[in-house]
């Protein structure tokens, strides 16, 4: 059942009608809880109460799929506005961003543009930029495109998704960059001929990037919100001599609050991943697809109106 949930939630995070929809009427159905707001005012105040807590944060001005270079640039402008508000309020906070809102599908020269504009003021705010991974068909992309600008800047990262079969030998490949690199499970809808179908493989092969990234010494970011994975790296650091500075915790806005909170009590460094903006609706979707039991909740939060 579990299954058929996640794949029609996730089927749904494609759909551009619904996207434009979604836009026009504002945040709704339960997604207040995962999104920090839809302007920038109300996720700045979100991110002073949780550095206040002892959270650190990277926001996400949130925008995917992007088919115009008009919207695009906005988005680039947009993500630029964050950055400068970080430096200026002195909030304890990154940025991540998605390629394929900064003109990926639309050309390089409109990507490389807009990296470049956003990736200047963070070198001179000193903010620290993640790009996310996206699905399947644009891992190769991406990973080239933050090759390159990680040749140009020091200040920036991307993520690793465990569920993909090429991921090892990407990391071998990454590893001549020194990467400051996020490892997650993956979030999207991908074939069995290119992602390990079962949970269990996925775990696997997770356990696996996480000692891999440690063991070669560069920064590394645990996202995730399953326990057994946390559990996993506390020990596998402290069998291995590793330094609480060489390597974080990373959860998303609204899951699993108190186990964050623990976590920094126990003095380890964690990031909230805080989203926010308009075009909330594929984000949303793919946190639903993640736990049948937000679906439960949010459907609560629909007929207590
Ligand atoms: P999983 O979904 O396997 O859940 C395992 C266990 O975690 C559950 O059984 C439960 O015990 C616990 N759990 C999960 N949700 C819970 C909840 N709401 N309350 C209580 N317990 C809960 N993906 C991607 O493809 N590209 C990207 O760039 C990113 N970026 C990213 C940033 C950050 C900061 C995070 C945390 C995640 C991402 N992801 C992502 C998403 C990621 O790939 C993955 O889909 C989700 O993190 C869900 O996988 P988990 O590792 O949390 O465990």
């Amino acid at each position: 059942m579990d299954h058929y949930i996640r794949n029609l939630f996730l089927f749904l995070s494609k759909n551009r009608f619904f996207t434009r929809l979604a836009k026009k009427y504002g945040l709704r159905f339960g997604a207040a809880r995962f999104v920090a707001g839809e302007t920038g005012e109300q996720a700045f105040n979100v991110i002073k109460d949780l550095n206040k807590q002892g959270l650190s944060v990277t926001i996400d001005y949130l925008g995917e799929f992007v088919d115009n270079e008009k919207e695009a640039n906005e988005m680039a402008d947009n993500s630029i506005k964050a950055i400068e508000a970080i430096g200026r309020e002195g909030l304890d906070s990154q940025l991540s961003l998605k390629l394929t809102s900064m003109g990926m599908d639309i050309s390089d020269e409109l990507v490389f543009k807009n990296m470049r504009k956003i990736m200047d003021v963070a070198k001179e705010n000193h903010v620290f930029v993640t790009i996310d991974m996206e699905d399947f068909a644009r891992c190769e992309k991406t990973l080239k495109i933050f090759k390159t600008l990680k040749t140009e800047y020091d200040n920036i990262g991307t993520v690793i998704q465990a569920y993909l079969y090429r991921t090892e030998t990407d990391m071998i490949d990454l590893s001549d960059y020194s990467p400051n690199l996020r490892l997650v499970k993956g979030a999207y809808k991908e074939s069995p001929e290119v992602a390990f179908p079962e949970k269990v493989d996925v775990d696997e092969n997770f356990k696996k990037i996480i000692k891999m990234h440690l063991l070669n010494g560069h920064y590394t970011a645990i996202a995730t919100h399953d326990e057994a994975m946390i559990q996993f790296t506390k020990q596998f650091v402290k069998d291995n001599h590793i330094p609480n500075d060489q390597f974080e915790f990373q959860m998303l806005y609204g899951i699993r609050i108190e186990r964050q909170l623990e976590l920094v009590k126990e003095g380890y460094k964690m990031r909230v991943y805080v989203p926010y903006g308009t075009d909330w609706y594929g984000y949303f979707m793919r946190r639903l697809a993640e736990r049948p039991a937000n679906v439960a909740f949010v459907l609560k939060g629909i007929f207590n109106k």
